[in-house]
């Protein structure tokens, strides 16, 4: 039996989100500049979308650009962004074939022109597909999003289209840049246990799963082993074992 063969169609997770890391890492492993593991990254994305939409699971969210790393040296964040413009271009027929649609969040406005074109095109044209939601999450960090919608929500509050008193946890989601069900599967890739300012309104009841693997190594059957691992979680939701059907 396959590892794919062990995973319950039945009882996919919506969405997964990923946190792609251990490109930097990967490359100065082998004495290569760290552009040349992001650049091998890019076949890691390509896999696990493939992966992602043959399962048929519905939202896949990827974590590419945070705000913080524009602090990285200007030659990788150029070089990152260059990638960026040159994967959309080149994966958008990929897209096209495979009925996936592209999103994006973030404070993408503060991307660099090139990369924000290429972003919207490859959005624009893709925006009738509906087997899969693939959102690169760019110049994004949950932070900067809560804080938004906290604005937009305060705004909203003052134009009197909302009573302050009516806001919850489910009305105040609403102004969160995402738009898609919450996570139910968050991966991060390079043995490092930690969630990076990503989606933590988001992965409130998420299963966390941690690999070593470094992202330019993850394969589809690194994607399976996460499902599988998912599978066998008991999902609580605050509540006791006896509860759960
Ligand atoms: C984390 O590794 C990776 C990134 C910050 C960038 C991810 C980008 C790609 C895989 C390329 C293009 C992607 C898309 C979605 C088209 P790191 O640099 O933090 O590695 P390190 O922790 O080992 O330094």
């Amino acid at each position: 039996m396959s590892l794919k063969e062990h995973i319950d169609l039945q009882r996919l997770p919506q969405h997964v989100a990923i946190i792609m890391d251990g490109n930097g890492r990967w490359a100065k492993k082998q004495g290569r500049p760290r552009i040349f593991g992001h650049r091998n990254g890019v076949k890691a994305v390509r896999e696990v979308s493939e992966a992602a939409a043959e399962l048929g699971v519905e939202y896949l969210t990827l974590y590419a650009f945070s705000t913080e790393n524009w602090n990285r040296p200007q030659l990788e964040i150029t070089a990152l962004m260059a990638l960026l413009v040159e994967t959309i271009r080149k994966e958008v027929s990929t897209l096209m074939d495979n009925n996936i649609r592209l999103s994006a969040i973030g404070d993408l406005q503060q991307l660099p022109g090139k990369t924000y074109a290429a972003l919207q095109e490859g959005i624009d044209i893709t925006k009738e597909n509906d087997r899969m939601t693939l959102t690169l999450a760019l110049n994004y960090s949950s932070r900067w999003e809560i804080v938004e919608a906290a604005k937009e929500a305060a705004r909203a509050a003052q134009l009197g289209k909302i009573k302050m008193d009516d806001l919850d946890a489910a009305t105040f989601a609403e102004f969160l840049a995402t738009s898609t069900p919450d996570p139910e599967l968050l991966i991060r890739t390079s043995g490092e246990h930690r969630i990076s300012n990503f989606l933590l309104w988001q992965i409130a009841y998420a299963e966390l799963y941690f690999t070593p693997v470094f992202w330019p190594e993850f394969r589809k059957k690194h994607f399976y082993e996460a499902i599988i691992d998912y599978q066998h979680r008991e999902r609580r939701f605050g509540k006791i074992s006896e509860q759960i059907v």
